[in-house]
C-alpha cells in the first residue's frame, strides 16, 4: 500500500493506493492563497500540514486495514515555493509562492551577477522561481535572511515534517536557479548571486529513490508498526507526468491546473530558453523535460466564477457542447502576470471587443479560449526548441471539462486525449513514486498509461476560426504592455 500526497495550490490531495495500482481513497482538503499585497502570493506551511494530518484521518477512517499497511509515502508538491527556515528548523515568515510576482528586479540582479545562469540553471530567470526570492528577501526583510539556515521547497517542507530529513528531488530542484540542471547537482556559482551557499541546501536524490522514513513518533500516532519511506517525489508536473505514465522522451500532455503546462519529455538537457520555455529534470533518473507554463489556467476560471458569483460548473452548463464560433469578446488570461512567452510579471488580464449584447456566457468561453490561445503559445515555443508536439494527454481538474478540451484541441490544432481519471493529478504520480522508492522497479514496469476516456480532435471549421483571431490575441500583448504596467 502507497499513499500519493499532492500539495496544490488550493488544496492537499491524498490518495492511496495498492499493490495493483487501484485507488483505494481518496481525500482533497482544501487551502487559501493569501495576498498580502498586489501580486503577491503567499502560504502558511503549518496548514499544509494540518491539511495533510487531515487526509491521512480521511484515508485511514475509509481503509483502516490498507491504511495500516502503508509502506511508502510519495509527495507531489507546487513548485518554487520558498519555505525559510532558521536554527532548529524554526519557520521564519510565510512561504512565497510560485505563482507571487514581487521579485522581477531581482531576476535581472541573479542573471546581472551570474551571467551563465540561464546556460547552467537551463532557465531564464523568472519572479516564480526560488532564487529571485531570496534576493528579495534579502533586500527588503534583511533580518530575515540574516537568520536563514536552510531553504526548503514545498513538498521538502512537508518530508521534513514527516522524517524529520531535509532532502529535495532534481525535478524540484531544478525550480530553484540553484541547480545544475544538466549535471543535477547544486551550483555553487548560482547559490553565490543569491548569497547562500550548499549548506542551506536539502541533499539531492531521484524522485524515484528512497528518501527518508516517518519518524518513530509520527509513525505510531498514525499506526504503522514499520514507518513507511518517502519516495523522492517531484514537482507537481513531473508527479503528473509519472501518474499517467509520461517517462518515454517525446511524451507530452497538457495539464489544466490552477497553473497550465504543456510538457514534453526529453532524453537529454534540451534548453528551451526561447519564449520562457522552461528546461528541467524529470523526476525519473537521466531523464529531462521541457515545459511551458501559463500562471493562470483553471484559476481564470476560479476568478470569473468569483467574480460573477457562480459556480464554475454553472458557468460551462450556459455554453453550447460544441462551440459554432469564437465568442466575440478577448480574453487576457494574464491575471498573475505571465511566464511562457513573456516572462513579464507586470502585465494583467483583461478582456477585449465587448458590446452591449456580450452576454456572461460569451465572457465565459472567451476565459476558456484566453486560457487556451496561451497554450498555443506554449506549443509553438516548445516547436521552436525543439520538442514537436503531434498530441497530448490532458489532465488536471479543468480536464473534467469536455467544452474546455474541445476548445484547446482546435486552438492548438492537436488531437487531446482526455483520461478516466485525469484529475488524479501528482497525488498518484507520487504513489508510483513511493512505489518505487520501495520495491526498486523499473519506471517501465510502474508507470503505465492511463485508460483513455475520448480522444478528442480538431473541429476544422473551428481550427480555422481560432487561426484568424490568434494574430490578433498576440497584438493584444505588446499593445497593452505598456498601459497596465507601472
Ligand atoms: C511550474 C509551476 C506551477 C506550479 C503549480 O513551474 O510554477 O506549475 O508547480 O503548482
Amino acid at each position: 500500500m502507497y499513499i500519493g500526497i499532492d500539495l496544490g495550490t488550493s488544496g492537499v490531495k491524498a490518495v492511496l493506493v495498492d499493490g495493483a495500482q487501484e485507488v483505494l481513497a481518496t481525500r482533497t482538503e482544501k487551502l487559501e492563497v493569501s495576498r498580502p499585497h498586489p501580486g503577491w502570493s503567499e502560504q502558511n506551511p503549518e496548514d499544509w500540514w494540518q491539511a495533510v494530518l487531515r487526509c491521512f484521518a480521511a484515508l485511514r477512517e475509509a481503509q483502516p486495514a490498507a491504511f495500516a499497511a502503508v509502506r511508502g509515502i510519495g509527495l507531489s508538491g507546487q513548485q518554487h515555493g520558498a519555505v525559510l527556515l532558521g536554527e532548529g528548523g524554526r519557520m521564519l515568515r510565510p512561504c512565497i509562492l510560485w505563482n507571487d510576482l514581487r521579485s522581477g528586479a531581482e531576476c535581472a540582479e541573479i542573471e546581472r551577477r551570474f551571467p551563465r545562469s540561464r546556460e547552467v540553471c537551463a532557465n531564464i530567470a523568472m519572479p516564480g522561481f526560488t532564487a529571485p526570492k531570496l534576493l528579495w528577501v534579502a533586500r527588503h526583510e534583511p533580518e530575515v535572511f540574516a537568520a536563514v539556515r536552510h531553504v526548503l521547497l514545498p513538498k521538502a517542507w512537508v518530508r521534513f515534517r514527516l522524517t524529520a530529513e531535509m532532502i529535495e528531488d532534481m525535478s524540484d530542484a531544478s525550480g530553484t536557479l540553484w541547480l545544475n540542471v544538466g549535471g543535477r547537482r547544486w551550483s555553487d556559482e548560482a547559490l553565490a548571486a543569491s548569497d547562500l551557499t550548499e549548506a542551506a541546501m536539502p541533499s539531492l536524490c531521484e524522485g524515484t529513490d528512497p528518501a527518508g522514513r516517518v519518524t518513530r513518533a509520527l509513525a505510531t500516532e498514525w499506526g504503522w508498526e514499520v514507518p513507511p519511506v518517502l519516495a523522492g517525489s517531484a514537482g507537481d508536473n513531473a508527479a503528473g507526468a509519472v501518474g499517467i505514465g509520461a517517462i518515454a522522451p517525446g511524451s507530452a500532455f497538457l495539464s489544466l491546473g490552477t497553473s497550465g503546462v504543456l510538457w514534453v519529455t526529453t532524453d537529454r538537457l534540451r534548453l528551451g530558453t526561447r519564449s520562457a520555455i522552461h528546461a528541467f529534470c524529470h523526476a525519473i533518473p537521466a531523464t529531462w523535460h521541457q515545459m511551458g507554463v501559463t500562471l493562470s489556467a483553471a484559476a481564470s476560471l476560479a476568478w470569473w466564477a468569483r467574480v460573477t458569483g457562480m459556480e464554475e460548473a454553472a458557468l460551462l452548463e450556459e455554453l453550447p457542447e460544441r462551440m459554432e464560433r469564437p465568442s466575440e469578446a478577448i480574453f487576457l488570461p494574464y491575471l498573475s502576470g505571465e511566464r511562457t512567452p513573456h516572462n513579464d510579471p507586470e502585465i494583467r488580464g483583461g478582456f477585449l471587443g465587448l458590446s452591449q449584447d456580450t452576454s456572461r456566457a460569451a465572457l465565459t468561453q472567451a476565459v476558456l479560449e484566453g486560457v487556451a490561445f496561451s497554450f498555443r503559445d506554449a506549443l509553438d515555443g516548445l516547436r521552436e526548441s525543439g520538442s514537436v508536439l503531434t498530441e497530448a494527454d490532458v489532465i488536471g481538474g479543468g480536464s473534467r471539462s469536455a467544452r474546455w478540451v474541445r476548445i484547446l484541441a482546435s486552438v492548438l490544432d492537436l488531437p487531446l486525449h482526455r483520461l478516466k481519471h485525469g484529475e488524479r493529478g501528482g497525488a498518484f504520480g507520487a504513489a508510483r513514486l513511493a512505489r518505487m522508492a520501495v520495491t526498486g522497479e523499473a519506471p517501465a514496469d510502474v508507470c503505465g498509461a492511463p485508460e483513455r476516456a475520448e480522444t478528442v480532435l480538431p473541429d476544422p471549421a473551428l481550427r480555422d476560426a481560432y487561426a484568424a483571431v490568434l494574430p490578433r490575441y498576440r497584438a493584444l500583448y505588446p499593445a497593452v504592455r505598456g498601459l497596465v504596467a507601472e
